[in-house]
């Protein structure tokens, strides 16, 4: 049975007692909108986990003040019907009101990394998004806590920040989850029309390319920026945030030859009014 919880308190009281009687605890933290992606996370957490709880909350923290706050899609009953067919055991969904006390003062800080990539074009974006998972974490009290690589900046910080605040938790990263065409399931796909989903999949086409020029022996990661770049710039509709080569290790940009395990980062906007942001990313292996 499927139970929906929205007071911190009872939700921490729950945890705490399965905790006690020695139960695992696995958790997925959503802002709903559930899709296939999540759903590997869900079934990654059943199969790990005695015990498992998704949260849904769309978390005012995380969005700046032109972001889609108002409009990020919200089909609560339909996420509520996913979560029960998954068997999960609660469905955490509490108000702001709820989780934000009065006079709430406290936030993380995850420092300079928080400020480039996705950072640069939403600078409050990702100290929001750690102090909800701090919090949500302190309120669940997981054993392992499960994320998809998609959003690859924001494992790293919830690494990050996990590692330096002692958190009893194991992260688990889980692989992107793509629709057939290429395109990286997310939430904010919901916005596009059947042209910008094709549109879209110049990301995962750039990402493809780039294998294809380091296999052929490429290794120049400016060259290689530069081909990625290039494609999405090409691409009817779309504007490129950023490409970058970084280390899958410290996230930082390599120089012009990649060192140890790579990872290829990129962001662009489609469409002119609402103009929506797409994330991508992969493992380049040089
Ligand atoms: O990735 C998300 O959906 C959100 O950033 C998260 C981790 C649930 C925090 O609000």
């Amino acid at each position: 049975m499927t139970s929906i919880v929205t007071s911190p308190l009872k939700m921490q009281s729950t945890t705490l007692r399965w905790i006690r009687e020695d139960c695992s605890i696995g958790f997925v933290p959503t802002m709903g909108c559930l899709h296939e992606g999540h759903l590997s996370l869900i079934r990654e957490a059943k199969k790990r986990s005695d015990k498992v709880v998704v949260s849904i909350f769309v978390n005012p923290l995380q969005f700046g003040k032109n972001e889609d706050l108002s409009t990020y899609p919200r089909p609560f009953e339909r996420d509520v019907e996913l979560c029960r067919e998954a068997g999960i055991d609660v469905i955490f969904h509490p108000s702001a009101k709820e989780l934000y006390p009065r006079g709430f003062q406290t936030s993380i800080n995850g420092g300079e990394l928080t400020k480039m990539y996705c950072g640069k074009t939403r600078p409050i974006h990702f100290n929001g998004m750690l102090t909800v998972v701090s919090m949500l974490f302190d309120i669940v009290n997981p054993t392992f806590a499960f994320f998809g690589e998609k959003d690859f900046q924001q494992l790293f910080l919830i690494k990050q920040m996990c590692r330096d605040f002692h958190k009893p938790v194991e992260i688990v990263g889980m692989p992107i989850v793509r629709e057939a065409s290429g395109l990286a399931m997310s939430s904010r796909n919901t916005y596009l029309s059947e042209v910008q989903r094709e549109q879209a999949t110049c990301l995962y086409r750039a990402i493809e390319r780039v294998k294809n020029e380091v296999k052929k022996g490429n290794p120049n990661t400016r060259d290689l920026i530069a081909t990625a770049r290039n494609l999405v710039a090409q691409t009817p509709g779309m504007q490129v945030d950023y490409v970058h080569l970084v280390s899958g290790k410290t996230l930082l940009p390599f120089g012009d030859r990649a060192i140890g395990p790579a990872r290829l980062l990129l962001a662009a906007f489609i469409g002119q009014t609402p103009k929506v942001r797409l994330i991508d990313n992969a493992a380049i292996p040089f």
